[in-house]
This record gives structure tokens, sequence and C-alpha cells, in this order.
């Protein structure tokens, strides 16, 4: 693992259920256009591997053509097509996969095949953060939540991560539990931020033990219970709903801090969509001032998936070069340690 600059990039993610493009000039986000399909999978309460795949398909030209268009640029001045490649639903990456190989073969222009977590680690690499490794990192989403060691050369070290249920996971089935929808991360935060965190106590997954690794099933079966017990919450909603989000969000944050103080490192950074919480922000937030560790949080927009992060993340990944990739094929599964080297 090393840097690279390969100069004006396309970036292309269709993993789950954004069909996503950016244009970028090194840490420079020239566009970043997401079509999301969250509200074509709603009925379903949950992503449908199938209608994810033929609506990217459908899709995806069209928001290549917008983050050229916004970005002012032709493919004409585009130096090398970035996409993930891994992990993810094997439809819908395949989508992006060879829709990246494609234009990158008619261009004779070279691949770049990104990990999807690795976006998620390096999006606080773009400018204005532009945060340099060494640091560590938080990703958080709904399929996936660990902490990493980011080396100065992009090399990651897995120190912790969930043993069952994602953060995203847990968030998405309690908000699903007080009927605000799916996926209800973002309706979870809004309910939250009037209620009374103290008001229900959830129990926290591994607390007390001398551990970087996470478990959310209890605190969601806690809210099962909870629920049972006491019927349709009604005004006390915002209340169960803060401190819900509390029991997930404050490990979260714990031991991010504990992981940084830990490694000595000077700079931390957290990503993915749970990333967007009010919450986490603010726990990582004071945590951070007040062990003088610089805190690097991208914008919501980056926070969730996206192409500008399969951007960021190329400048860490070896690109492939014209034709050597015609081969290349989207993989379901995360390689062995979780993110690709
Ligand atoms: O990274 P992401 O966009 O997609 C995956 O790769 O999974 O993350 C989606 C997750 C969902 O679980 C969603 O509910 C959650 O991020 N999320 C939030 C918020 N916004 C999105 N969770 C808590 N608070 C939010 N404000
Ligand atoms: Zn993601």
């Amino acid at each position: 693992m090393s840097r690279h600059d390969h100069g004006v990039l396309l970036a292309i993610e269709s993993s789950c259920d954004e069909t996503a493009a950016a244009v970028l000039d090194r840490r420079e986000i020239l566009s970043n256009v997401v079509a999301s399909q969250a509200e074509l999978h709603t009925p379903y309460g949950g992503v449908v591997p199938e209608v994810a795949a033929r609506h990217h398909l459908t899709t995806i030209n069209a928001v290549i053509d917008r983050a050229l268009d916004d970005a002012g640029r032709t493919l004409d001045s585009i130096d090398a097509v970035a996409v993930t490649e891994r992990p993810g639903l094997i439809g819908a990456l395949l989508v992006g996969v060879a829709t990246a190989k494609g234009l990158a073969w008619s261009r004779g222009l070279p691949l770049i095949p990104v990990d999807h977590l690795r976006g998620h680690i390096h999006a606080t690499w773009l400018a204005p953060l532009a945060l340099d490794p060494p640091y560590v990192s938080l990703v958080a989403s709904g399929g996936h939540t660990r902490l990493d060691r980011v080396s100065a050369d992009g090399e990651v070290t897995l120190l912790g991560e969930t043993l069952d249920d994602a953060a995203g996971e847990a968030i998405d089935k309690g908000a699903r539990m007080l009927g605000l929808g799916y996926p209800g991360g973002a309706a979870l935060d809004r309910l939250a931020a009037d209620g009374d965190r103290d008001a229900y106590e959830f129990p926290v997954g591994l607390a007390g033990r001398d551990t970087l690794d996470f478990s959310f099933a209890g605190v969601k079966t806690a809210l099962l219970y909870l629920l049972r017990d006491i019927g349709t919450p009604g005004p006390r909603a915002a209340d169960v709903a803060a401190s819900y989000q509390e029991a997930v969000m404050r490990p979260l944050a714990e031991r991010l801090l504990r992981a940084a103080e830990k490694a000595g490192a000077r700079a931390l950074s957290i990503g993915g969509g749970v990333a967007a919480n009010s919450r986490l922000r603010a726990l990582v937030t004071e945590g951070a001032e007040a062990a003088g560790i610089r805190v690097a949080i991208p914008p919501i927009s980056l926070c969730t998936d996206n192409a500008a992060m399969i951007g960021a993340a190329a400048y860490f990944t070896d690109r492939v070069p014209w034709p050597g990739y015609l081969a290349q094929d989207a993989v379901a599964t995360a390689p062995p340690g979780g993110v690709a080297t």
C-alpha cells in the first residue's frame, strides 16, 4: 500500500442502494452525484438485491453524465477510472464494475478497483478536511462496524469490530420498532433530538470489558422487550429514541477514543452512514478535544455512501494499467482482514 497520484479521476460506486459518480482532481471534489434508491426498497423493509441491481443499470449512465457535467469536464479530461469492486451486493457491484471497465477500456485509461470500506476510511483525506494518515478510524455503517489504525502510507490494521450486528443495523432495527420506516437512522436521530437520553436504561454491549470490540444484539433485544412492556411509547417515543441511540453511540465514541489513546494517535476520523449521527459527532468531538486529539468528521454527504470517497481511497490503491483489467471481477465478500490492502 502506498500513495498514488492518479490525476483527474472519475469514481463510481454501486455496492448497495446508491448509484453514485464523482469527479476529483486529487483531493478536490469537482462533483459528487448520488442517486439514492432507498425509497424503492422502503416497502420491503430492506434492500432487495435484484431490484437494486436493475435500478443501478437504468440509472448509472445518467449519474455519470451528471457528474461530468457538474464538474465541467468531459471524458477527454479524465486520467483514470476508480470503481468499488468489493464488498457488497454482487449484482449491484457488477453494474458499476462493468460500466467502469467499459469506459476505461474504450478510452485507454487505467482502472482502480477500490474496496468500499477503504472509501469510508479515507473520506477524510478529501479537501477541506484533508486529513493525512496516520490516524485511528471508526467506520460504522449498515453492514460494518470497525476500528482501524491507518498508517502513513494507508495500511489498515484492525483494532476492533462488532461481534454481531453492525451499528447501522441496530439503529435501523430500532427505528423500525419505533415505526420510523427503513432505513430509519436519520429519522431516529431527529426524533432523539427532543428526547431525554437518561429516561430509559439500555444495556451497553461488552460494557466494562477491556476490549475495542462491539456488540449490539443485546440493546436491540432490550428495546423489543421495553416496547412489549410499555406498548406504543406515544409521547415518550423521543425519550425511548434518545436512550436507545445513546446505548449505540456511546460505546462507538468511547472505544474510538480509547483506541486512539492506546495507539498514541494524534488524529482520529469517523465514517460510514452512522457517522452522520449528531450524537456520535458530538460525543467524538467533545472526547477528542478533551484528549487533545485532532478529529476529522466528514460532512454527512461523505459519510453515507458516495463516489467521492471511492476516489479518495483510490489514492491509496494501485491502478491496473489498460487493458489488464478486462478480467477484473466484482467480489461480494470482504477479503481476509476485512479490508483490501
Ligand atoms: O454507509 P451507508 O450509507 O451504507 C452502508 O454501506 O451500509 O450507511 C447506512 C446506514 C444505515 O443504517 C442508516 O440508517 C445509517 O447509516 N444512518 C444513520 C444516520 N444517517 C444514516 N444512523 C444514525 N444517525 C443518522 N443520522
Ligand atoms: Zn457504505
